[in-house]
Order: structure tokens, then sequence, then C-alpha cells
């Protein structure tokens, strides 16, 4: 019973990296025997993290089991902060539960590949599309 009905996610969540847990299965682990965050959808064991966080248990402790995104962020936490995460991840939270009302936010994929596409390739492909005009439109008019 200990993992419980971790659904494996076929399909949607397949390049989801671990099991898939509910809000409510996160919900459970809000004590300090067994504390679990969500941050941008993922689930986080901060158990054995707890005396080490250098601004104290007590903000982990009121974030357990449930979605810490926001608190996680306006503290404004270092790369190095981030990085760390890594060590603690368990799982994705559930389609289902990730942030309520956030269509919008579901666009930007917590591996921001949509902001890849729109910080970069647009840009290039209006970079290349303006080139091969100068090429045409000014090159050719000079040669000719
Ligand atoms: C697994 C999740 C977390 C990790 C790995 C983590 C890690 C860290 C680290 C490394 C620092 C030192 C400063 C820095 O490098 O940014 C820090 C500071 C801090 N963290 Fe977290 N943190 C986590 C979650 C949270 C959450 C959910 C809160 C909720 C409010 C929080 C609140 C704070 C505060 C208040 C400080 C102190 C800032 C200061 O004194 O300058 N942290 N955390």
């Amino acid at each position: 019973m200990e993992a419980g009905k971790r659904a494996e996610a076929g399909g949607r969540a397949a390049e989801a990296a671990g099991p898939v847990f509910t809000l409510e299965e996160v919900g459970k682990r809000n004590s300090n025997r067994e504390t679990w965050l969500v941050i941008h959808g993922r689930v986080y064991d901060v158990t054995r993290f707890l005396e080490e966080h250098p601004g104290g248990e007590e903000v982990l402790l009121e974030q357990a089991g449930r979605d810490a995104t926001e608190s996680f962020e306006d503290v404004g936490h270092s790369t190095d902060a981030r990085e760390m995460l890594k060590q603690y991840y368990i799982g994705e939270i559930h389609p289902d539960d990730r942030k309520k009302g956030g269509s919008k936010d579901q666009n930007r994929t917590s591996s921001g590949q949509t902001s890849f596409w729109s910080t970069w390739l647009i840009p290039i492909f209006g970079a290349l599309v303006i080139g091969l005009m100068y090429r045409y439109y000014v090159l050719d008019g000079r040669s000719s």
C-alpha cells in the first residue's frame, strides 16, 4: 500500500519520468515523518531535507502535502536550490490535478518546450525570411 495506486499512466503522461501521484495522495504526506510537496507539477519527498533546509523546516512543513510552487518561487530560490530539487524528486502530479484554471499554464510545459519555440525558432525563422527577401530584392536589383 506504500506506493498506493501510483498509476503508471500510459499514453498522455508517457514523457513523465516517474510515477504519477494524485494531489490527494500527496496530501496524506504532510507530517514531519513523511513530507511531500509539489513544485511545478513534480512531486518531491523532502522528509530527509527538513533539517537541512536553509530556510528552516517550518516553511516546508507549512507547504507539506500541497502545491508549494508559489511559495518556492516567491522566495527566489537560487539555481543551486533548483538543482537540489532533483535529489528529492519522486514523481509527477496527475495531469487532472495540475494547477486548476491553468489552461494557459498547460501550454507552458514544465520543461519549457513551448517557450523554446516562441523564444528561438520564431525569431530565427523571421530572420531567415528577411535575409532571403534582402537577397532577392536588393542584391538582384543591383546586379541587373
Ligand atoms: C525541495 C524544495 C526546496 C529546496 C531544495 C530548497 C532549498 C533552499 C536553499 C538551497 C536555500 C538557500 C538559499 C538559496 O540557495 O536559494 C533555501 C532558502 C530558503 N527557502 Fe527553500 N527550498 C525548498 C523549498 C522551499 C519552500 C517550499 C519554501 C516555502 C516558503 C522555502 C523557503 C525558503 C526560505 C524562506 C529560505 C531562506 C531565504 C533566506 O534566508 O535568504 N523553501 N531553500
